[in-house]
């Protein structure tokens, strides 16, 4: 057993635990001495149908690699019920694991209004309901870790994912603020946005891909963010095929103009190449980093 990195005595929500990088979550945990909830509808990629089944299968995997589990087959969207299964089989929660997902890919020009909401309601609210539930517990015994998944198609846009890439760079915006409002409470929340092989990629990449694309290789950085001693917060990790990386804002120096003075669009228009140019960069990690040229702008020093 590795004691460095134990969760012994923790109580550890996966959702989405049926599936492939849940799955290889809760394993990971339950190795590491974690009481594991394992969260899983048990429906399709595209989010119909439910089964007891996905969670099952992996309860009774990790009770036979002689670890501690129980299933829930509740929808995050009714979160509370997922903390309260944490709560009456183990007495508290302090990793969440806010994993669960499903796609609904369509071009926006024929994307309908339930594809959208759908994929908030799964993930956005999703995560909020989870949240929201465990977070009066891990402020309580203050420490908590919390882990949200994002997705380079939020980072980044993806074709056909309107829908899910919204939804997806929200969940950075909810670690943002969940990450200012728990650091004095030794909660901590991160994002990460993974790339393995599973039912949701297996038409997206090449075979030879797929294969390197072991879900295995995510767990690990997961795992490390939740540990106790672990002080990262509000950050996000690009992760897959064994390659991890953190990704941060980075700003053009930019252009500052008289505030004083009418400003034009001709003027910034001029000025384009100027504004868009990386030479001279920072990397705000903060509103009140972010707002340092302004105030510089108009001669206040913060
Ligand atoms: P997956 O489809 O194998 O696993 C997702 C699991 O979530 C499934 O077992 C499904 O039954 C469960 N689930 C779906 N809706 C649910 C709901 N309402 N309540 C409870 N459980 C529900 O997919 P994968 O790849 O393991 O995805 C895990 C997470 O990682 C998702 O949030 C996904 O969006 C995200 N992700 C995955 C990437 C990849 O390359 N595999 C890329 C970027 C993000």
């Amino acid at each position: 057993e590795n004691t460095q990195l134990s969760f012994k005595d923790r109580v550890v929500v996966v959702t989405g635990a049926g599936g492939s990088l849940g799955r290889c979550y809760a394993l990971s945990f339950a190795e590491r001495g974690a009481k594991v909830v394992v969260n899983d509808l048990g429906g399709t990629a595209k989010g119909s149908g439910e089964s007891s089944s996905a969670a099952d299968a992996v309860v009774a995997e990790i009770k036979a690699n002689g670890g501690e589990a129980v299933a829930n087959y509740d929808s995050v969207e009714n979160g509370e019920a997922i903390i309260k299964t944490a709560i009456e089989a183990f007495g508290r929660v302090d990793v969440l694991v806010n994993n669960a997902g499903i796609l609904r890919d369509s071009s926006f020009k024929k994307m309908t209004n339930e594809d959208w909401d759908l994929i908030h309601k799964v993930h956005v609210d999703g995560a909020f309901n989870l949240t929201k539930a465990a977070w009066p517990h891990m402020l309580e015994q203050q420490y908590g870790r919390i882990i949200n998944t994002s997705s380079a198609a939020g980072l980044y846009g993806n074709f056909g994912q309107a829908n899910y890439g919204a939804a997806k760079l929200g969940l950075l915006g909810l670690t943002n603020t969940l990450a200012i409002e728990g650091q004095k409470h030794n909660v901590f929340t991160n994002a990460i946005a993974p790339a393995a092989a599973s039912r949701m990629t297996e038409a997206l990449f090449p075979e030879a891909v797929i294969k390197g694309m072991k879900p295995e290789l995510i767990a690990p950085l997961v795992v490390s963010l939740c540990a106790e001693t672990s002080q990262e917060n509000g950050s996000i990790f690009e992760v897959g095929a064994g390659w991890i990386g953190k990704l941060r804002w980075q700003r053009s120096a930019g252009v500052s103009f008289n505030p004083q003075e009418e400003l034009t669009a001709e003027a910034v228009a001029e000025r384009w190449a100027d504004i868009c140019d990386f030479t001279e960069y920072d990397t705000p990690a903060n509103a009140m980093e972010s707002s340092a040229p302004m105030m510089r702008n108009l001669g206040i020093k913060m």
